[in-house]
């Protein structure tokens, strides 16, 4: 069960690692089994990874073979820029050649969030065709990490956080003290993928991330920490500072 911590310099040093990191796992994926399957995350630290991706700089992918999925979604208009969809669209998706079939996304935009909860449950069991009862299993889960320690829409205290049969809920969360819907990947889905990267940027972040990394602390990315097979936290060095010299940049 590799847990990796990999610290770097700042946002655009972590950026170009994590687009690095993606590409490669991308690769590998398409060699060993023709296909590359991805959740993407929202909010503010994968957006110049986005970019990055996009740019291709050394950076390549067999997009011709990737299939992306989204780890949550925001109930807001898809015009909105902080819509998932919608930013990874602008940033990263309309810019590489990736067929429009491949694209597997959670409307977070429909009049009733529970029927698109129900339509992204049965894309992913369509698309993956997991055993009775089994959960789909991702070749990537890319996720951020809340100041509270949520992970993907999957808050301290929401409802659908200890949901442990369904593959996707729709729910209302807190963040940053505002009541807000999401649709979201439940815990079992994010566990059950072949690696998870998550980014965490800035000094806000450093003490929960201490914390989730000592299993300090009863927050959704400590589960998701010690339950994925593989994970790689990509951190750069504010959001580092509150760790030890060994437990920076160590496979342990
Ligand atoms: C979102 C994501 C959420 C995000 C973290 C970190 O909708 O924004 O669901 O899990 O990854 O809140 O957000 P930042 O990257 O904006 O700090």
């Amino acid at each position: 069960m590799p847990r990796t911590v990999r610290i770097c310099d700042g946002p655009q040093e972590l950026a170009a690692c994590a687009a690095e990191h993606i590409a490669a796992a991308a690769r590998d994926a398409v060699d060993a089994r023709g296909r590359f399957t991805v959740a993407l995350s929202g909010g503010d630290t994968p957006v110049g990874t986005y970019a990055r991706l996009a740019a291709g700089n050394g950076v390549s992918v067999p997009w011709e073979e990737v299939h992306v999925f989204w780890g949550d979604e925001r109930c807001i208009p898809l015009e909105r820029a902080d819509n998932h969809f919608t930013m990874a669209t602008e940033l990263l998706l309309s810019r590489v050649p990736i067929p429009s079939h491949n694209i597997h996304r959670a409307r977070g935009e429909a009049a009733d969030p529970a029927a698109a909860a129900t339509e992204y449950e049965a894309e992913l069991l369509r698309f993956f065709d997991p055993p009775a009862g089994g959960f789909p299993e991702l070749d990537l889960v890319l996720l951020g990490m809340g100041e509270d320690g949520h992970v993907a829409s999957l808050f301290p205290g929401s409802d659908g956080y200890r949901e442990r049969n369904r593959l996707v809920v729709d729910h209302y969360v807190i963040k940053r003290g505002e009541r807000v819907r999401r649709l979201t990947l439940t815990m079992p889905v994010l566990t059950a993928a072949r690696e998870v990267m998550v980014l965490v940027s800035g000094d806000l972040k450093a003490d929960m991330l201490a914390a989730v990394l000592r299993g300090e602390a009863d927050v959704p990315a400590r589960e998701l920490n010690a339950g994925v097979r593989d994970i790689t936290w990509f951190a750069d060095r504010e959001a580092a500072v509150a760790l030890d010299r060994d437990e920076a940049a160590v496979r342990r």
